[in-house]
């Protein structure tokens, strides 16, 4: 008879190779409105560096910009950790990036699929979104108590049961593959690539992770529309400066920081007859 595939404490821990992320505490929860939520109240309560909060299903999982997270019980990963780096609140966007990155290595990883990641933090899998990350940060005073890593990601969740809303945007490891996955291995390798991360954040700061995140995205040169805060950007992305940011240049030319918006490819119009492969 096999094991259920649960994301229990002792599951997780067997086998894990890190240093802090997982090790001192979980905060198993079979059923909780949000694993973000609860790893913030702990966190103020004085959790340490690496405590992670898992759940077999969310209520409410929060995604970005106020959306909702999709979190049926069983089929994917909700977790979210607790770091406490100790870096200007500027820096705090480059933890995405980092999150965004451990999330698709983890992915690839497990699975030979064409991962990609877009600004900042959505992991793709043929255009499709597979998993999703939200951070969330308490400032005390001008320094960053804690950052709080929340990534969720659609697992063994099949095709027909994402909800009909999402089903033309978002896919899962065994909608792509046909296979099945251990969670509890799956969750083993993003936590064991994000402590991998952190650390060397922690030693060499934000350009290695900068240099694998623009690897994985290959987003440079590509025309995109930007939906920001208060207005639609359009341009080409030129770069990811220091800090995480977008650097967009527009169609006269001028260059812009995009701090925060959802990015989606311009298709290229297409080529004139007998034009083909000049592009
Ligand atoms: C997004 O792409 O919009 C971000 C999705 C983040 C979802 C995860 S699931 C675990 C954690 N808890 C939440 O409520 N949200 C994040």
């Amino acid at each position: 008879m096999s094991t259920p595939d649960l994301l229990l404490p002792a599951e997780i821990r067997d086998g894990l190779k890190t240093f802090t992320v997982g090790q001192e505490r979980i905060d198993y929860c079979a059923v909780i409105d949000s694993t973000n939520v609860r790893a913030r109240m702990i966190a103020d309560e004085g959790a340490p560096e690496g405590t992670i909060v898992v759940a077999e299903a969310q209520l409410k999982g929060k995604g970005r910009r106020g959306r909702s997270w999709f979190s049926p019980a069983g089929q994917g990963i909700y977790v979210s950790v607790i770091l406490r780096p100790q870096v200007p609140p500027a820096e705090a966007t480059q933890l995405v990036l980092m999150a965004a990155v451990a999330a698709a290595e983890a992915l690839l990883s497990h699975a030979d699929l064409p991962v990609s990641v877009k600004w900042p933090n959505d992991i793709l899998v043929g255009g499709k979104k597979i998993a999703g990350i939200l951070t969330e940060m308490r400032l005390d005073g001008d320094r960053i108590d804690h950052v709080v890593i929340g990534m969720g990601v659609n697992v063994n969740t099949p095709a027909e049961s994402l909800p009909p809303e999402i089903r033309a945007i978002a896919t899962s490891l065994s909608a792509e593959t046909g296979r099945t996955f251990s969670r509890a291995g799956l969750l083993r390798t993003y936590l064991e690539k994000l402590e991998g991360w952190y650390t060397l954040f922690r030693e060499r700061r934000f350009e290695p992770i900068r240099g694998r995140w623009l690897e994985i995205a290959r987003i440079i040169g590509k025309s995109v529309k930007i939906a920001g805060v208060d207005r639609i950007y359009e341009g080409e992305v030129v770069d990811i400066d220091p800090n995480g940011f977008l650097i967009l240049k527009s169609p006269g030319g001028a260059l812009q920081r995009i701090l925060a918006g959802d990015v989606s490819l311009v298709e290229a119009p297409p080529l004139p007859a007998g034009s083909e492969g000049f592009r």
